[in-house]
């Protein structure tokens, strides 16, 4: 079974074989003219060129033997040379029903299915949550479901910022202002001898009690700050990351304590917004493979010294750049700059995890791809970490990409910052979004014969709904600008205009069930209905193209076509009031297979719908 895009492509190949001429020329795509054909083929444009033929000519020969095609209504040459196919109603109605009973809505599975990581969303310890992580949370959510769901074995991970400089910060932070923690923290250097589980968990209940999520909330903004301007206070919190990755006691315990209340307010929020993970596994996690790793990289000649620090060098010979000097001279320098491993104070670095990451992810899962969905602007650090690990034989060339992204930007064309300035949390835009919804539903006269209950989940359903699709309806490298309004609206290009197209077929749905119609066999006549079957077929070229991509966007702009095709087609075919039960019953079916398409392409981008609204 395959979808028509790829069946008449196949046919067109072997015409223009037989006519003596390269298969490659027989793509076929969706016509850019609907109204004069279903499909068109271009190729015979491209074959006369490099066969120095008249296009006409190779047109007319490949036709010929097109024409033959039982599943072609019509095949036709249009100006030059393109060639304009119209598929048959019969074999539209056969396509059709096997969209109908196929449980996938006729989305093929993958040839050669790989083992791919998914490496999105980033979050990192008390440092808050910005646009970036928002989107990669979003963008890599919807491509994990997307490759699974293709046949990818697939596995997410968030990849916890659990190991960097902001630890050394927050340690000082607390020690300076909790004097009792303080206290502690200097003696118990090592675990005193004798400490038993009781005492540790004594401890942490210490912590418990004097360290909250807000604490960190808060401390985390002024300590980073300072840092800036109190070179003596920076220091010292250098000097904690150092001690804590090199397994300072106390330091670890306070530092386990961070991870957990973290870590809990995290997943709650990113399950609220319809994102799970499989791994949670953070940047601390690969710290033992670090030294190893330092080694077996200076073993392979790979690591310079540089100014106490060690790093390796990326760039290949005369690869360089333009770099200002404070002084204000220019000088060219190597670029991509080099990666740095070891910092002067002996930490492992973002880029050290990454790499050993790399290692760790080789030894669980051994992926053939890692993809990186994360913000466009660590493109630089993707870059040396992918060639620093092709370098040192931990990867494959190719296996691994960088998805990167643009922003989302407030309406002065920034990042997107709360009225107050701040980073806005998850939590807080998903309840803006949330308010949104209510309004919406409530302005709109929907959900009123809802429980309180169930309109507060419908409200929910539509508020992710709006923000996911507003992000993931742009190609991903696109940049866009917040404007809640437009986002929750009902009509346009929006999450809850798709959401509510979908229950409105569950209504239809649910009549025809009271009025005990059953869904038949699919006969397509009536130019909607066409337009609708020709839709569902091209599910499978709308997954495909966002799984080649890593794009989304692809699977949006399809559920959005098929939701406007549909109301189309409900408007000029009715259904449970078409006078024939035949008709009745085809109607029926294609509004069943529909809603199965919509609710997998809405499922692929993260979206869930709600039964009624
Ligand atoms: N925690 C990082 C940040 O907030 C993002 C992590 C992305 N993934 C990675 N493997 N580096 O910027």
């Amino acid at each position: 079974m395959s979808d028509l895009k790829r069946s008449l492509s196949e046919a067109a190949a072997a015409a223009f074989q037989a006519a003596g001429l390269s298969p490659d020329f027989g793509r076929v795509t969706a016509s850019d003219r609907p109204d004069l054909a279903d499909f068109q083929c271009n190729g015979a444009l491209a074959a006369a060129k490099s066969a120095k033929r008249n296009p006409r000519e190779i047109a007319v020969q490949v036709v010929d033997i097109l024409k033959t095609d039982p599943r072609l209504a019509s095949v036709e040459i249009a100006g030059v040379g393109f060639i304009n196919m119209r598929v048959s109603s019969d074999a539209l109605s056969t396509r059709a029903n096997e969209i109908a009973a196929d449980p996938r809505a006729g989305a093929e599975p993958l040839a050669a299915p790989r083992r791919v990581l998914v490496d999105y969303a980033g979050p990192n310890v008390a440092k808050p949550m910005h646009v970036g992580h928002l989107r990669a949370s979003i963008i890599g959510e919807s491509v994990k479901r997307l490759y699974r769901f293709r046949g990818d074995d697939v596995v997410g991970d968030a990849h916890f910022g659990d190991w960097g400089f902001q630890m050394g910060l927050l340690i000082s932070a607390i020690m300076e202002e909790d004097a009792f923690i303080g206290a502690l923290l200097e003696r118990l250097v090592e675990a005193p001898r004798g400490f038993s589980a009781a005492d540790e968990a004594k401890v942490m209940a210490e912590f418990a009690q004097r360290v909250t999520l807000e604490d960190l909330d808060r401390l985390y903004p002024a300590a980073s700050a300072r840092q800036k301007d109190d070179p003596e206070f920076k220091e010292k919190a250098r000097k904690a990351t150092a001690e804590l990755q090199n397994g300072r006691f106390g330091y670890r315990l306070l530092w386990r304590h961070f991870v957990t209340i973290s870590r809990v307010a995290l997943e709650r929020e990113f399950h609220a917004l319809g994102v799970d993970f499989d791994l949670w596994k953070g940047e601390s996690d690969v710290q033992d493979l670090i030294a190893p790793m330092v080694r077996q990289l200076e073993v392979k000649g790979l690591l310079v010294d540089d100014q106490g620090a060690r790093i390796v060098r990326v760039a290949r010979p005369g690869e360089t750049k333009k770099k200002k000097l404070p002084d204000g001279s220019v000088v060219e320098v190597e670029s991509p700059d080099p990666l740095l491993v070891v910092s002067s104070e002996g930490s492992a670095m973002y880029g050290t995890t990454d790499l050993a990451t790399i290692l760790d992810r080789r030894k669980s899962f051994d992926p053939h791809l890692i993809l990186y969905c994360v913000d466009q602007r660590q493109a630089d650090h993707f870059e040396q970490v992918f060639r620093a690990s092709y370098l040192a034989g931990y990867a494959e060339p190719g296996g691994l990409e960088h998805i990167g992204f643009g922003t989302m930007n407030g309406s002065d064309g920034k990042p997107f910052k709360t009225r107050a300035g701040g980073v806005l949390k998850l939590h807080d835009l998903i309840e803006m979004a949330r308010e949104k919804a209510r309004e919406r539903l409530r302005e709109a006269g929907l959900g009123a014969e809802l429980s309180e209950e169930a309109f507060e989940d419908t409200a929910h359903k539509v508020g992710i709904a709006a923000l996911k699709f507003a992000d993931l309806q742009n190609f991903r490298g696109t940049s866009y600008v917040f404007d809640l309004d437009r986002f929750t609206s009902f009509e346009g290009k929006t999450g809850p205009y798709l959401l509510y197209q979908s229950v409105r077929i569950k209504s239809i749905l649910r009549k025809a069930a009271e009025q005990k119609v059953v869904s038949g066999p699919v006969v397509v006549g009536e130019p909607a209905e066409r337009d609708l079957t020709l839709l569902l077929d091209a599910f499978e070229g709308a997954l495909s193209e966002a799984y080649d991509k890593k794009a989304p966007n692809f699977i949006a702009e399809h559920a959005y076509k098929l939701a406007q095709t549909f109301s189309k087609f409900y408007a000029a075919c009715p259904i449970l009031s078409a006078d024939e039960p035949a008709i009745r019953a085809s109607r029926l079916a294609l509004a069943e297979t529909t809603l199965k398409q919509l609710e997998l392409a809405l499922n692929l981008l993260g979206i869930e719908a709600p039964e009624r609204m």
